[in-house]
């Protein structure tokens, strides 16, 4: 399309005599942004790459003193900067998508290239090359000196929230190499959060958290639950709405209904944690004592659901009433991977008799928490990697209701200067979150947090 556009612009001005006219040599200024020059960027990446001797793979970070030259044909002159990335030769790479590498605008490589655009035989010739590694070094133009101080104060910065991290979080990587990349990943984290941060409704704060250093793809694998929206739920009675109007506010953390934040570890287990939040608050509303209870038990036993794979609480149900119950946390403790099922009904701490489906409508989800104890529920846990307080409200476009993808427990609601909001428990430890809460705006079902409402029934 380019080739073919200056093409017909030389055959015009061949027609009209004016090539020939021309003075010998007129080079002219072009701005790096026209079309015409991508093509040369992306020659003069493979011509790089290839001549090389280095196993990383280049790419072009930025062009400068572009001019071209009508001769026999049109000859462009530029400059290229090119950094490392983290594609490595021999691998089917789509440079656009390779990542940079951290050193790539400190440690950039500047080459000089002359090429030859002949349209008529559709060939691009490249006339000269001439590279060095330009390190720190000054640049000539100011202008693009100062962009490149920019780049090294960001990069700074970025270096400096990376070593807070790694201090917070106790993160300890295997060698140098890993360090660098997940620093890559980090950083590259700290802009996404900054996008989700600025497309919240809400009051919520994304950011650094101890999440920071995964790429979304390890942390679906690592915490996150496909099966919730993948597979049908078992069907359960509807649950019979309380006719009392409900309170304004409520919070079952006041009346002693919920236990510790708990930890699930790198294992899809988040639907055993919300169920057994539920089962301790209806124990502990029947029988009036708050018993912390099992997942362990549900992840080595249930044999219907998938362990660390993902599960779904109405299949959980079923599975401790033909158990016969669940142990408590202490007596069989959580490990966060599969073993044998271990259950022995003789330490049961609790049982249950059936289990129940809370409609969709919120205000009926609200008067049925109020009065009957937390609820198991669900939700798209698109903002929750990056989530580090206040209420959470990402558009809905973001945080498909349909892709549910989480399970966690909801424990209360009020509103937090006029912003109404539902209290979440989750069980990534207390390091996350608000203590390992989250808030997240209701009366809108934001991230489908109403479509799996459940709890278990104790007669
Ligand atoms: C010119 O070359 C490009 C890529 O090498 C090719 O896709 C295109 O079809 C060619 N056009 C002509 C007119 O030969
Ligand atoms: C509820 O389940 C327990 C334990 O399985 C059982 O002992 C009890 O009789 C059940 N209650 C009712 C009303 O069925």
């Amino acid at each position: 399309m380019k080739m073919a556009v200056l093409a017909r612009w030389l055959l015009l001005l061949a027609a009209a005599g004016l090539v020939s006219g021309l003075p010998p040599v007129r080079w002219s200024q072009l701005s790096p942004d026209e079309p015409e020059v991508q093509g040369l960027v992306a020659l003069a990446e493979r011509e790089y790459n290839s001549a090389s001797g280095q196993e990383d793979v280049y790419r072009a970070l930025r062009v400068s003193d572009l001019r071209r030259q009508l001769v026999s044909g049109m000859k462009y002159d530029f400059t290229i900067f090119l950094g490392r990335t983290l594609c490595k030769k021999g691998d089917e790479n789509d440079l656009d998508k390779c990542g940079l590498h951290i050193s790539a605008s400190l440690m950039e490589i500047q080459c000089k290239f002359s090429m030859l655009v002949v349209p008529w035989v559709n060939e691009t010739k490249v006339l000269e090359t001439k590279c060095s590694q330009e390190g720190l070094q000054k640049r000539s133009d100011e202008s693009s000196s100062e962009a490149s101080m920019t780049g090294e104060d960001a990069m700074l910065e970025t270096l400096s929230l990376f070593k807070d991290f790694v201090n917070t979080y106790n993160k300890k990587y295997k060698d140098d190499e890993e360090a660098l990349m997940r620093l890559q990943i980090f950083s590259q984290n700290l802009l996404k959060a900054k996008e989700i941060q600025e497309k919240d409704q809400g009051t919520a704060e994304y950011g650094v958290t101890k999440f920071s250093d995964l790429t979304e793809e390890e942390f679906r694998t690592l915490y996150l639950n496909p099966l919730l929206s993948s597979q049908p739920t078992r069907p359960m009675k509807m649950a019979v709405m309380p006719t009392d109007p409900s309170p304004a506010q409520w919070d079952w953390r006041e009346h002693g209904a919920v236990t510790e934040v708990k930890n699930q570890g790198m294992c899809g287990s988040c639907w055993a944690f919300s169920v057994t939040g539920n089962i301790e608050g209806q124990w502990f509303l029947k029988k009036g004592s708050l018993v912390s209870l099992s997942e362990q038990e549900l992840v080595d036993c249930d044999g219907v659901d998938k362990a660390c794979g993902g599960g779904l609480p109405s299949n959980a149900y079923e599975a401790i009433e033909k158990l016969g119950g669940l142990e408590s946390e202490q007596d069989y403790s959580y490990l966060g991977h599969k073993e044998r099922c271990s259950f022995s009904t003789t330490k049961v701490s609790a049982y249950i008799n059936s289990s129940v489906e809370i409609p969709k409508d919120e205000t009926q989800i609200a008067a049925w928490l109020a009065e009957k104890g937390p609820i198991s529920i669900a939700l798209n846990a698109f903002a929750m990697q990056f989530y580090r307080k206040g209420i959470s409200h990402p558009f809905r476009i973001f945080c498909n209701p349909w892709m549910i993808d989480h399970a966690v427990l909801l424990v209360g609601y009020g509103d937090r200067n006029g912003k109404p909001f539902w209290a979440i428990k989750n069980s990534w430890g207390k390091d996350w979150g608000e203590e390992g809460y989250y808030y997240l705006y209701r009366g809108t079902g934001a991230c489908g947090m109403n479509t799996m409402c459940s709890s278990a029934v104790i007669d």
